[in-house]
């Protein structure tokens, strides 16, 4: 680890506006203020309302993760901030609150990857996994497998090409008229449907590459509640949502497989980490844990907290990367 003492850092991506003190690997404070409330009844992220509650919340939540942490800002090291990828307005407010907090304690700034910060999750105590590891990260905004070879990095493998599985599962509940988020209400419903009983493409099966796509499975549902029409649309919704969480699932397991599968050098990853919000799906847990058992592989699942957005995992990824000093950092932009 190369910056052991206590970072500030800023996550401001999405629609959580976050703020954490981590030092040498331990957790002092992780704060995060959800603004799920203000984006549900529009059945997702509204950029412009996601930039202007970060610009409300993101004073109080620094203020919060420094007293919960006990620490000041003279006990502080550096500043770290996610620069992309993102919603550019959101962005920028966590960038430019770190901006305006480094300069005015004359810290340095660490410029931070969204999504190394999800990779780096898993290096936080108390059970801190070591690389080499894949890692599929899948979440409302993101649908990613990287390959992690070190601390200050990773090799994307693989990535959405339309939709993020999250953001399928929230438009298929929005077709169903089930609300916001999706992934926690559709994995509900399907508890009582048969995830055989739609045939829902699995996109990208019968390609080689690394790559995930979800816009067939949405238009296929889309298809099929037309075709139902209304009323056995509404009797037949824990099939529908069992056998589109089906195709989800195995997409994202096919993928994965495949990765672990096609090492290069034909050497086996030791380990396999989950990330980001998808990964609370039980189904999608339960098939990773399968493939992992049968393959005799270490199956790493931080805590929920850790796997959606939070600024911890980018004081995690801080940790091994490059300061900037002042004034070098002050033309620093969201990277998107
Ligand atoms: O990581 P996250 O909190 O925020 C970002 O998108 O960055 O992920 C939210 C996504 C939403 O699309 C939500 O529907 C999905 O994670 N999600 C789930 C579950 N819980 C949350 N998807 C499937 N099953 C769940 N239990
Ligand atoms: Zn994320």
């Amino acid at each position: 680890m190369i910056n052991r003492g206590p970072i500030l850092a800023i996550e401001t991506s999405c629609d959580d506006t976050c703020a954490a003190v981590v030092e040498n690997g331990k957790i002092r404070s992780n704060v995060i203020s959800s603004q799920a409330a203000a984006h549900a009844g529009f059945g997702g992220v509204v950029p412009e309302v996601a930039a202007r509650h970060h610009l409300e919340l993101a004073g109080p939540v620094v203020e919060a993760a420094l007293a919960e942490a006990g620490t000041t800002p003279a006990d502080l090291e550096a500043v770290a901030v996610t620069t992309g990828p993102g919603l550019i307005g959101a962005l920028l407010v966590g960038i430019s609150t770190a901006k305006a907090l480094a300069w005015s304690w004359q810290l340095p700034l660490i410029e931070v990857d969204h999504l190394h910060g999800h990779v780096a999750a898993n290096f936080l105590e108390p059970d801190p996994l070591e690389p080499p590891f894949l890692c599929l990260v899948a979440s409302g905004g993101h649908t990613q497998l990287a390959a992690v070879t070190g601390y200050d990095g990773y090799e994307l493998l693989g990535q959405t090409l339309d939709d993020a599985a999250g953001e399928a599962l929230d438009k298929a509940a929005r077709m169903l008229d089930l609300g916001y988020p999706g992934g926690p209400v559709i994995q509900r419903i399907a508890a009582d449907g048969d995830p055989e009983a739609f045939d829902f493409p699995v996109g990208m099966r019968g390609s080689d590459s690394l790559n995930f796509s979800f816009s067939g499975l949405k238009t296929s549902l889309l298809y099929t509640i037309r075709d139902l029409g209304d009323e056995e649309t509404e009797k037949r919704k824990p099939d529908l949502a069992a056998s589109y969480q089906h195709a989800v699932v195995e997409q994202l397991t096919g993928r994965l497989e495949r990765a672990l599968d096609s090492r290069a050098g034909g050497e086996d990853w030791p380990a396999v980490a989950l990330g980001g919000g998808v990964a609370a799906n039980r189904p999608l847990r339960e098939r990773v844990r399968e493939i992992c058992d049968r393959r005799g592989l270490e199956m790493k699942l931080v805590p929920m907290q850790l796997c959606t957005d939070n600024a911890a995992m980018i004081a995690a990824a801080a940790a091994y990367l490059p300061v900037t000093p002042l004034p070098d950092y002050l033309p620093v932009e969201a990277a998107t």
